[in-house]
Parts: structure tokens; C-alpha cells; sequence
């Protein structure tokens, strides 16, 4: 007679798989192997179905705002190991704890200093992280080891329904492959890490497309760690001091995601001055706020910055598939989200 057994998460089809193969005299190896081997990812457009997922310690890829995330039980140790296998994704980075309502601060954080109390009333929900100290019970593989945590509280309403049908805060770094371009679709999510996750809660493009603002809010002068949407001009209408992290020197500490490979498609990336002319044609990307001016394989002409910022990511990963071998990336002007996606464009650069 045949066995049917129901798969839950990830675990439990490795398990599974090497329980099987042991009993068949495949001996140590299969646990190894059933570990790589692949699961099926589950795709949804129902919170709660993606959310079970989450209670019986699985991962799933959820939209928000900003890009999608890779979500676990903040308090689930394996499940947030398996983000970190999933994304292939280096210990040493931390993750954003995403909370429905704001009474999941307390769950999280010891203090929240004036500064960060501000921040909350005027910005959440949106593109926005807080960095505060952590309450004891938060474990230290999902804060990379840090006594702080990243709180983050996404507007969409998909994100809301899912995180409160969670009911409990979910540790989430953007979905993708380590190194590679957020995503911000649920098919980019399916691109990298189809059949490494238990499921996908399925929603539309997000409407942002760069991370979230990140702002530490530890110290007597709260630092900027990495911008987003909530550019430092708007940050400044809330906060009398803020100061930007000077991720060289003494800051680097503080954010160690940033001295990560970040955003960057298999092509090289170039930034080019706006309205520079493009002296060769032929296997090159275009993206940016004017016309190319010279035939290219594949180009995006935006009729905004935020319809740049918000296509940036998709496109690399557009001329990833077709084969480009470098994408030209025309600057704009760094004020509002401009200085996020500049900054998401010189670390793509960068990177190469
Ligand atoms: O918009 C976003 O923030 C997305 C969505 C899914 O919410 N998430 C995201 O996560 O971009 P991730 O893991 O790709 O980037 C998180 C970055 C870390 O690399 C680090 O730079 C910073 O946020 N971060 C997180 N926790 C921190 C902490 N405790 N202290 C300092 N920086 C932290
Ligand atoms: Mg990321």
C-alpha cells in the first residue's frame, strides 16, 4: 500500500525524503541531499493560507511596499535559519521584523526613545525601518547577533492581512537570492528561490521598488542607514538631528548589510550623467529619464523618478535574461527617493 503523507514545510519534506532513503540503506548522505533537494513552493493570493504557513514554521515570500519579503516567526530559530539557507543569505546580516499593529513594538524592543516615537506616529505604516534595542526574548540569529532590532510596519493591505493573521512578528530580508535584485514581483520571488520555500502570497508589483529608509534610533542622534523612499529631506520635517552613517569608519557596526554585494544583475552596470549621449550601440540595457539616443537591446524611458525607482530592480533583472552584458543607468537628481536610487545604482555599479 502506498503512503501518503502530507508535506508542511520545507523540513518536512528533507525529513521525509531522508527517512525513506535511510530506510533503504542509502545510509548518512540522504539527509545532506534531501536538504537541496527541492519542494514545492506554493503559490496563494489568500493572507491566511500564506500565514498557516508561517504558524507551523514555514517561510514564505509576502509583498509589501517596498520589495517582497522572505518572512519567519521572529521567535522561530529554524524557521529563520531557513531564510538564511533559502537566501543563501550570510549570517552576519540582520533582519527586519515586520508587525501588523503597533502594540508588537513592545514584543520587540526594551526602550523607544523620543526620537523613535516621532518616527512611528508620522511614518508608520510605510517604507520605514526603526532600528531599537531588543528584548531579550528576540534571538540573536535574527538580529545577526546585534542587541538591536529593525522594526518595520508595511501599508499595503495584503501585507496587513497577512502579518495579522500571523499574529505574531515576522523577521523578513528582501526575497531574493543574496546579492541579487530585490524582487518586486511575486514572479521575480519564484525566479530565485522557487521550490526553496514553502510559499508565496501571490500580490501585485510592489509600488515602491527600492528598500525601506533605515534610521537607528540607538543613540542620542538618530543615523540614517540606508535611504528609501522617506528621503532625508522628509526625515528632517520630524527630527531636529539625524546624521547619515559613515558606513567606511565608525558605522560600519552598525548596519552590517551594507558592506554586503547588493542590488546587482549578472551584467555590468554604468551610471551615466543625464543627457549624456551614448557613443556605442548594440548589447546594452537603457534605463532612465530620457531617451537613449542610440539603438539598444532593451531600454526603459521612465516618465518620473518614482517610475524609475520603482521599475530599477525589475529591469535589471529583465537584462539578466536576455542575456545584456551591461546596463547603462542614467543619474538623476538626488533629492526624494532620487538619493535611494542613485544610491541603489552605485552599489550595483560597484559591485561589478
Ligand atoms: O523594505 C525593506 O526593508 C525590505 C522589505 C521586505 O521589508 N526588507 C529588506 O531587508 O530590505 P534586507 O534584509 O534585504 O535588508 C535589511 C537591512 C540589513 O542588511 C541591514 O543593513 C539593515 O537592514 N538592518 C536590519 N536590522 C538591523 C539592525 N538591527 N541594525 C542595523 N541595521 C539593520
Ligand atoms: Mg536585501
Amino acid at each position: 500500500m502506498r503512503e501518503v503523507v502530507e508535506y508542511r514545510t520545507v523540513d518536512d519534506v528533507a525529513v521525509t525524503t531522508a527517512k525513506v532513503l535511510y530506510k533503504h540503506h542509502f545510509c548518512a548522505l540522504p539527509i545532506f541531499w534531501a536538504k537541496l533537494s527541492s519542494v514545492k513552493t506554493v503559490v496563494t493570493r489568500f493572507a491566511t493560507e500564506a500565514a498557516a504557513f508561517i504558524k507551523r514554521g514555514g517561510v514564505v515570500a509576502f509583498p509589501t511596499e517596498t520589495v517582497y519579503g522572505l518572512g519567519a516567526n521572529v521567535f522561530d530559530e529554524q524557521a529563520i535559519r531557513k531564510i538564511f539557507e533559502a537566501k543563501e543569505r550570510p549570517s552576519d546580516n540582520p533582519l527586519i521584523a515586520h508587525i501588523s499593529i503597533e502594540s508588537q513594538i513592545h514584543e520587540l524592543a526594551a526602550e523607544v526613545p523620543r526620537a523613535a516615537k516621532k518616527l512611528i506616529e508620522r511614518f508608520f505604516p510605510g517604507p520605514i525601518t526603526i532600528v531599537l534595542r531588543k528584548v531579550e526574548s528576540v534571538p540573536l540569529l535574527a538580529t545577526a547577533g546585534l542587541q538591536t532590532i529593525g522594526i518595520r510596519m508595511p501599508a499595503p493591505q495584503l501585507a496587513r492581512d497577512f502579518l495579522s493573521a500571523c499574529a505574531v512578528a515576522v523577521v523578513a530580508p528582501s526575497a531574493n537570492i543574496s546579492g541579487r535584485p530585490s524582487p518586486t514581483t511575486w514572479q521575480a520571488v519564484q525566479e530565485d528561490l522557487d521550490g526553496r520555500i514553502d510559499c508565496i502570497l501571490q500580490g501585485e508589483a510592489t509600488q515602491i521598488g527600492l528598500e525601506s529608509t533605515v534610521v537607528d534610533c540607538t543613540s542620542e542622534t538618530p543615523v540614517l542607514l540606508r535611504m528609501g523612499a522617506i528621503s532625508m529631506e522628509t526625515l528632517g520635517e520630524v527630527l531636529t538631528d539625524i546624521r547619515v552613517a559613515d558606513t567606511s569608519t565608525v558605522d560600519s557596526p552598525r548596519s552590517p548589510g551594507l558592506k554586503h554585494k547588493h542590488y546587482s544583475p549578472r551584467a555590468d552596470v554604468v551610471l551615466m550623467r543625464r543627457g549624456q549621449e551614448m557613443h556605442s550601440a548594440g548589447a546594452y540595457g537603457f534605463i532612465g529619464l530620457s531617451e537613449p539616443g542610440t539603438p539598444v537591446a532593451i531600454s526603459k524611458v521612465c516618465h518620473s523618478v518614482d517610475e524609475y525607482a520603482a521599475s530599477l530592480f525589475e529591469f535589471f533583472r529583465e537584462c539578466d535574461r536576455l542575456n545584456v552584458k551591461t546596463i547603462v543607468c542614467e543619474a538623476v537628481e538626488e533629492k526624494g527617493i532620487g538619493a535611494a536610487l542613485m544610491d541603489r545604482i552605485r552599489r550595483a555599479a560597484a559591485a561589478d
